[in-house]
């Protein structure tokens, strides 16, 4: 099926970045902390779970008395978690009963191009939606492997235990798309995590952070309505630098409050906003230790642990960190604050701390152990630069000054071959490189930072930055997706695709 796109990121005149919500903005540390049901396969054989999750709207309570349509994951916002197992075949079958196509990508995944979510294998509605005329010819056209109604995505689940997530791909509609609701957390767990002392249980627990604003009757506020998604053929605004909200979600809930007992847990954080940068930190700081003791990132744990202060997370960035409640008095509560923000955004949730209780895990000194890549054996430097269009028919995003096309391949990396991946920005851009994760070596001329050890597929690239990072490619043949992480950026065609042969 041919199916062509507008291909101008259905955002309507505007470059807004900070919304105001209309509707009152609720009192924060009232709501208790949810956290995303798992989702159970339907059927499971020697070598392979299989589930099935249906994409519907559904109305929500966030905002206390209001009720918000979403796009949900089986109708929930997050969508369910799924926790699978390293080298276990996954197979998740999405039907969409959304009235939009979509498409699934499970970020972070080491999946073959088919099951990837490429941007134009559209799964068209089960209620027989197709595109608009103005749509469905010109400009970009594409041709994707597009499905009716439903499809199956197949993850081998060739990897380490790590924190991965699953959110919507589709072409220029990525960032509406996520921010109703189409984003859910997809653990992958093994032997060698599981052999380790790390909390576990009711103290492991995922926090999907991510911002919103919303209309007074407390539907989402974006600058493009669906309805004008399909009706109007679009006005590319210039350089829109991403939708920011003044509400603060983790896993769904403004401003949550977590009851939490003077013991270690483990927390999977997210960035799941569309183009928001959190600077985290707790208040008070803990009498002794670091804040964060951080024991993985993107791509699974890290050799060793690292403390922080404060951890700076970038859209689609993921830290793995244990915080030991032991060290504050029974009745302390501690905030987690975004050093980052504005006014009501400064704060993200709160932890109630109670009584101490006997805790027997820890975080050992070793985690891990990680396969360096070696720079010198790369054969080859490729250099990606992101940023603005310099000509006036490509306003928008740039990778390399060219616009998103999903027919053209920028770069052909052999299979199992050592290459450095050079990312230079103008401006601050989260670059994520899909199928396989990466080494960051080099920020700036400088060797990397803080915040870049381990496995990494999503790197932040600030302003009139240059970072290097050592990637290999293995397995699997295909069309792969390279692009900016900030949504709203990734639809303005700040993308593009590499084919591994
Ligand atoms: Cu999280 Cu290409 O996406
Ligand atoms: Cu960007």
């Amino acid at each position: 099926t041919a199916l062509a796109s507008c291909g101008l990121g259905g955002l309507i005149g505007q470059t807004a970045e900070l919304l105001t919500s209309r509707a009152p903005l609720p009192k924060p540390f009232r709501v208790p902390l949810p956290i995303p049901p798992v989702k159970r396969p339907v059927r499971s054989d020697g070598t392979t779970d299989y589930y099935e999750i249906v994409q519907r709207p559904a109305e929500v309570e966030i905002l206390p008395g209001l009720k918000t349509p979403i796009f949900g994951y089986d109708g929930i916002f997050p969508g369910p978690t799924l926790v699978t197992r390293s080298g276990r075949r996954t197979v998740v079958r999405h039907r969409n009963e959304l009235p939009v196509p979509v498409v699934v990508h499970l970020h972070g995944g080491h999946t073959p191009a088919d099951s990837d979510g490429f941007a134009t294998d559209l799964v068209l509605p089960t209620s027989g939606w197709r595109p608009p005329r103005h749509m469905a010819h010109g400009g970009g056209a594409m041709l994707g492997d597009v499905s009716e109604g439903e499809r199956e995505y197949v993850y081998p689940m060739n990897q380490r235990a790590a924190t991965l997530w699953y959110h919507d791909h589709r072409m220029d509609f990525t960032g509406p798309q996520v921010y109703r609701g189409l984003a859910g957390m997809h653990l992958v767990r093994d032997d060698e995590e599981e052999a380790l002392p790390l909390p576990d249980g009711d103290r492991d627990i995922p926090l999907m952070i991510c911002d919103r604003a919303f209309e007074e009757d407390g539907a989402f506020r974006y600058p493009a309505l669906d309805r004008k998604l399909y009706d109007t053929p679009g006005v590319l605004p210039d350089y829109m630098e991403g939708v920011l909200g003044d509400v603060i979600l983790v896993n769904g809930a403004p401003w949550p409050v977590l009851e939490v007992e003077g013991a270690r847990y483990r927390f999977r954080i997210l960035n799941a906003s569309n183009a928001r940068r959190y600077r985290l930190a707790l208040r008070p700081g803990p009498s002794e230790g670091a804040a964060f003791v951080q024991i993985g990132g993107d791509g699974g744990l890290l050799e060793a642990p690292r403390e922080h202060d404060h951890l700076d997370i970038a859209p689609a960035e993921r830290f793995d960190v244990v915080v030991d409640f032991s060290a504050y008095k029974p009745g302390t509560e501690v905030t987690m604050v975004n050093l980052l923000g504005e006014d009501s955004t400064t704060r993200v949730m709160r932890f109630r701390v109670g009584r101490r209780v006997r805790d027997h895990s820890r975080v050992p000194a070793k985690l891990s152990t990680i396969e360096r890549l070696d720079p010198a054996k790369a054969v080859r430097t490729r250099e990606w630069w992101f940023r603005r269009g310099r000509t006036g028919s490509h306003k928008g995003w740039t990778i390399n000054d060219k616009t998103f096309d999903p027919r053209r391949m920028d770069a052909r990396p052999k299979l199992g071959d050592i290459e450095i991946w050079r990312f230079v920005t103008d401006l601050h851009h989260p670059v994520h490189v899909h199928l396989d994760p990466f080494q960051v070596i080099n920020r700036g001329g400088h060797a990397p930072g803080p915040f870049d050890a381990g496995w990494k597929d999503t790197v932040d690239v600030r302003p009139a930055e240059h970072v290097e990072v050592v990637v290999r490619f293995t397995d699997y043949r295909g069309p792969y997706m390279l692009h900016c992480h900030n949504l709203e950026h990734e639809d303005m065609a700040m993308m593009t695709n590499f084919e591994t042969v």
